[in-house]
């Protein structure tokens, strides 16, 4: 068996999988945010390493297996996050997160004193969720604290360190520091010394598949695995999701609809330039990155939209409303921007509207509209890649969005690209499960592992008629955001 632990922003999620990649069992834990002013979003790592424990243990409790039969766990994690430990190792302050939006100022620094070179070096824009605009904050405001400071991590880092003892960085978790040469595979003194940032803070980087120790004997003994497990690095949540979905090779792309929505595309070299917008990181795989667009509101924005219009309507009643309707939502235009966009417009001040309401608009239009203006965002993502020169085809869709075949229908016809679904679907957990079979030495390569762990199930092919109407509205969609733009700024 291998097991994958996800940590994410609610909750940490251990998955075990055996040789077949059959789920044996799965268990989770929650964990608060820590929200002390607008804008703040913090947690406290020694939550994160107690959560991981108790559900490592309850995941050997629940499933009916020999803990002995368990080789490798390796790890997936929320980007971007700052751990920041002092000499002895101890946790400086609470972890500041990705979806913290403290650090503007720093942002502007950054592509101050950086210029051009940001984007050739780092590959990405200087965004308030990344962690070198955090590593300033905390110089320019917690001076003390930051005098103390020995050594950053990422999230899952962090954990992987509390679970093995060992110290280690790995490649698609660093490109979203904003302090990797993401092509050149090391962290970049140029971009620190600009910034003022003192190199030996970064851990060693390593592969992501890469054994990074084994448990420690107390970890060991606290959940019930034995202290040989093999542990390997691991990756950030959006590469190992891409894994997990088999988006490993040349032309495969992923549409992810959770709370947030990615569009992302598999990169062979690190040679392109989106010009910084959308991300592009390093993969989970070896030598290998991606292209990324985010819609910050997309599975967000209907549970927004249910929460405030329609509470006691369960989401399956609720989206029944996509078959009581036409494509276009008799006129109803909704732009998902309830907390600003990253991509295509990187701002974070843009609201959401919805336009064109008439007399006859029934919850079923609303519905329809809000599902088609998430749609339509990561659309917007979808032709960055295009225009870059990717044929698109075919997308595999997971998440929320996956679940109600409608919307899965409605993806194809609005993408114009056939959307496959997945037979079983384990999310960025699965991804991470199998960077320790691979690095176990069960498979000679990933894909080999996702030929045996991944099976697609259902494929929707985009309908003409439907096509045509989608893409006669999306110009219309696009011009939502420069109008109101003004409004709202
Ligand atoms: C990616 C990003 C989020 C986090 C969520 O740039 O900020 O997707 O990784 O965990």
């Amino acid at each position: 068996y291998v097991i994958g632990v996800d940590l994410g922003t609610s909750a940490v999620k251990a998955l075990l999988i055996d040789k077949e990649g059959r789920v044996c069992g799965e268990a989770s834990r929650a964990y608060p945010l820590i929200q002390e002013k607008p804008g703040y979003n913090e947690q406290d790592p020694e939550l994160w390493v107690d959560a991981a424990v108790g559900a490592l243990r309850e995941l050997v409790t629940v499933s009916d297996i020999d803990p002995a039969g368990v080789e490798g766990l390796s790890f997936s994690g929320q980007m971007h996050g700052l751990v920041l430990l002092d000499a002895g190792r101890r946790v400086l302050r609470h972890a500041i997160l990705w979806n913290d939006t403290r650090t503007t100022k720093e942002c502007r620094e950054i592509e101050a004193v950086l210029g051009d070179r940001l984007l050739a070096v780092a590959k990405n824009k200087a965004l308030e969720g990344f962690t070198l605009p955090k590593l300033l904050w905390v110089k320019q405001h917690e001076p003390e604290l930051y005098a103390q400071a020995a050594l950053f991590l990422l999230p899952k880092d962090y954990l992987r360190y509390r679970l093995t003892g060992q110290i280690a960085a790995e490649y698609s978790d660093a490109a979203g520091t904003l302090l990797l040469d993401v092509a050149g595979k090391r962290w970049s003194s140029e971009i620190a010394s600009a910034c003022g940032i003192d190199l030996s803070l970064c851990a060693p980087l390593v592969e992501s598949h890469a054994n990074t120790g084994t448990l420690l004997p107390d970890i060991a003994a606290e959940t019930g695995l034995p202290d040989t497990v093999n542990v390997y690095a691991g990756g950030a949540d959006n590469a190992c999701g891409a894994i997990g979905a088999g988006i490993i090779s040349e032309g495969e792309t992923l549409c992810s609809i959770g709370t947030s929505g990615v569009v992302l595309s598999y990169a062979g070299d690190g040679g392109a330039d989106y010009k910084g917008k959308l991300h592009f990181f390093n993969h989970g795989k070896a030598d290998s990155f991606y292209a990324m667009g985010v819609t910050l509101a997309a599975g967000y924005s209907l549970q927004w939209f249910k929460d405030t219009f329609a509470p006691d309507v369960p989401f399956e009643e609720l989206l029944k409303g996509l078959d009581e309707t036409a494509p276009g939502a008799g006129g109803l235009l909704f732009t998902p921007y309830l907390v600003g966009e990253r991509t295509p417009h990187a701002d974070a001040l843009i609201r959401a509207s919805f336009i064109g309401m008439d007399a006859s608009h029934t919850l079923a239009h609303f519905t329809r509209a809000v599902v088609e203006g998430i749609t339509f965002s990561l659309k917007e993502s979808l032709e960055l890649l295009r225009e870059s020169g990717q044929r698109i085809d075919s997308l595999v869709s997971i998440g929320g969005g996956a679940k109600n075949d409608s919307w899965l229908q409605l993806q194809a016809d609005l993408f114009e690209a056939d959307i496959h679904k997945l037979e079983s679907e384990q999310g960025p957990a699965l991804g991470a499960a199998m960077l320790a079979a691979y690095g176990c030495g069960w498979f000679g390569s990933l894909a080999e592992c996702a030929s045996v762990f991944i099976k697609r199930s259902r494929t929707y092919r985009p309908r003409p008629a439907e096509a045509a109407k989608y893409a006669e509205l999306y110009p219309l969609y696009k011009r939502v955001y420069a109008d109101t733009r003004e409004l709202q700024a």
